[in-house]
């Protein structure tokens, strides 16, 4: 006799980027995966998948997680920010970047780039927390997320950079 399997799935409420979103999920389901297959967010990576390399930071009630670890069941109800929340109304440009974008950019903190969303989100919680961090914090801060590109010295001058504008 063939066995029936059941697939049970619920439903969660998130505000992504502002937005209310209601999403149904099952209950496996990551929140980078409901973020990037669900929601069609693909501006937050995965990486390693695993909490290894912080490709995948968003920010949870303005606090950074690793998307990839968090079930999206425990994210019911919570505010989500990823890289596509970020902008700068102010700016005059045509393309309205962050201020932690715009920095990343003009310091050379990228290269392939697919480590930059996670570090630019990171990096607006902890200016966040802290506005004007020393070299030392700004290297501990950043210590969970890899980049195989830069070298990580144009990455700290770049949130450096932002560091001593807010002074
Ligand atoms: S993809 Fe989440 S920590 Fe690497
Ligand atoms: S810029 Fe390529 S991994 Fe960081």
């Amino acid at each position: 006799m063939g066995e029936t399997m059941t697939t049970t799935t619920m439903t969660i409420n998130l505000t992504v980027n502002g937005e209310k979103r209601e999403v149904s999920i099952e209950p496996g389901d990551t929140l980078n995966f409901v973020l990037r297959e669900k929601l069609g967010l693909t501006g937050t990576k995965k990486g390693c998948d695993s909490g290894g390399c912080g490709a995948c930071t968003v920010l949870m009630d303005r606090k950074p997680v690793y998307s990839c670890m968090l079930y999206a069941a425990k994210a019911d109800g919570s505010e989500i920010t990823t890289i596509e929340g970020l902008q700068n109304d102010d700016d005059d440009d045509d393309v309205k970047l962050d201020p932690v974008q715009k920095a990343f950019a003009n310091h050379y903190g990228l290269q392939c780039g697919y480590c930059t969303p996670g570090f630019i989100m990171l990096t607006k919680a902890l200016l966040d927390e802290n506005p004007h961090p020393t070299e030392e914090e700004v290297r501990q801060a950043l210590v969970g997320n890899l980049c195989r590109c830069t070298g990580y010295t144009k990455i700290v001058e770049a949130v450096m950079s932002l560091s001593e504008r807010r002074r």
